[in-house]
């Protein structure tokens, strides 16, 4: 999926920070999770904790870190006599088939209940249809906790293909773009196995931090104002599908809880300082930018003052996305990773 601030760019080189310095660690916690594309990487090699505050992410997590494999569906099988994903892909959908209230399909297509032109008629009814679905089933326990996440991330993983956005969910495009005209299918996501007992949460970091233990802790949280929630507050309510009270042109949900003081002046530095000071591993990866809150200096004193001073390291990575603008001067903008060692209670 395409997210904000994802690494699918930066995994050898964090890859390389651990083979330098945590050799003969067993466990990995990457505790700002998004897409779950660090953890799902280095699930090869360790036992995996994921954890964010987006429930949508939770949900892919849980999909991804949790599974070893793709989930038998065995009631559900017996019940259809096929697979799900075939089963709810090869569906047409129309609006009488809907049971409940079809909250995607009224507030976020055109129709006479909303202007908002965030999916086309067909896909808002698709989701409805299948996210009340995938809900009755786990009901009625045809699903298993696991295939009931596995099918949901599925959703979600599928979603953003169909969506008429330029990126995220802060607005929507008024002009259909073509992508948002195709049909909304289901994706398989791709399973590792691991024998571990892997494990996904959906908590305030700082919060779980404290209740958490192992070898490798990857921190990767927002690094600027811009706050994630209602960057993807439609894919969150489909995550949720809690019938929130909604406002304004983009139709956002409430959002307070949700709110991360990693993207907040004022409370950054107390959160991070915090959230080193109580974690319990041996080797901390630290993810930021140039373009940061927090300067080089604040994050170089927090790390040397809860960790070992001399294991400090920083690798600077020039962001490789700025580079082939045309007519591009190389700009000062790097990502940072900041690697420190901790001294851990046993
Ligand atoms: C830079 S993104 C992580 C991207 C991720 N590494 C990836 O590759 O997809 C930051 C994530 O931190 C989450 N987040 C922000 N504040 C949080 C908090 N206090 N506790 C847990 N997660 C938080 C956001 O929801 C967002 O998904």
């Amino acid at each position: 999926m395409r997210y904000i601030g994802s690494k699918v760019l930066l995994l050898e080189q964090i890859e390389k920070i651990i083979k330098d310095k945590a050799v003969g660690a067993n466990s990995f916690c990457d505790i700002f999770s998004g897409t779950s594309t660090v953890a799902r990487y280095f699930k090869k090699d360790f036992e995996i904790i994921s954890n964010d505050l987006l429930h949508l992410s939770f949900v892919l997590q849980k999909a991804i870190i949790e599974n070893a494999e793709y989930p038998k569906f065995k009631n559900i099988i017996n019940y259809l006599g096929k697979d799900p994903f075939d089963y709810l892909n090869d569906l047409e959908i129309n609006l009488s088939m809907i049971q409940s209230t079809p909250f995607i399909y009224e507030n976020y297509s055109p129709n006479t209940k909303s202007d908002r032109q965030y999916f086309s008629n067909e896909n808002a009814l698709r989701i409805d249809y299948f996210r009340q679905t995938i809900e009755e089933w786990k009901e009625n326990n045809l699903l298993e906790d696991n295939e009931y996440y596995y099918l949901l991330a599925g959703l979600i993983e599928a979603i953003p293909f169909v969506s008429n956005i330029a990126g995220t969910y802060g607005a929507y495009l008024k002009h259909w773009d073509s992508r948002a005209l195709k049909r909304l299918e289901l994706i398989k996501l791709e399973t590792v196995s691991n024998n571990k007992n892997n494990q996904s949460f959906n908590k305030d970091s700082n919060e779980l931090i404290k209740e958490i233990k192992g070898d490798i802790l990857y921190i990767d949280p927002p690094y600027n104002k811009r706050q994630y929630a209602p960057n993807y507050h439609v894919l969150e309510t489909i995550s949720r599908y809690d019938n929130p009270v909604i406002t304004g042109v983009t139709g956002m949900r409430p959002y307070k809880e949700l709110k991360s003081k990693y993207c907040v002046a004022k409370d950054v530095l107390n959160s991070f300082t915090d959230l080193i000071k109580n974690a319990n591993f041996k080797h901390i990866i630290f993810s930021y930018s140039t373009e940061g809150i927090m300067s080089i200096e604040e994050i170089e004193n927090v790390l040397k003052k809860h960790g070992i001073k001399e294991s400090y390291q920083l690798t600077k990575i020039p962001y490789r996305r700025y580079k082939h603008r045309a007519g591009d001067v190389e700009h000062d903008l790097h990502e940072l990773l900041f690697y420190i060692e901790k001294e851990v209670k046993c």
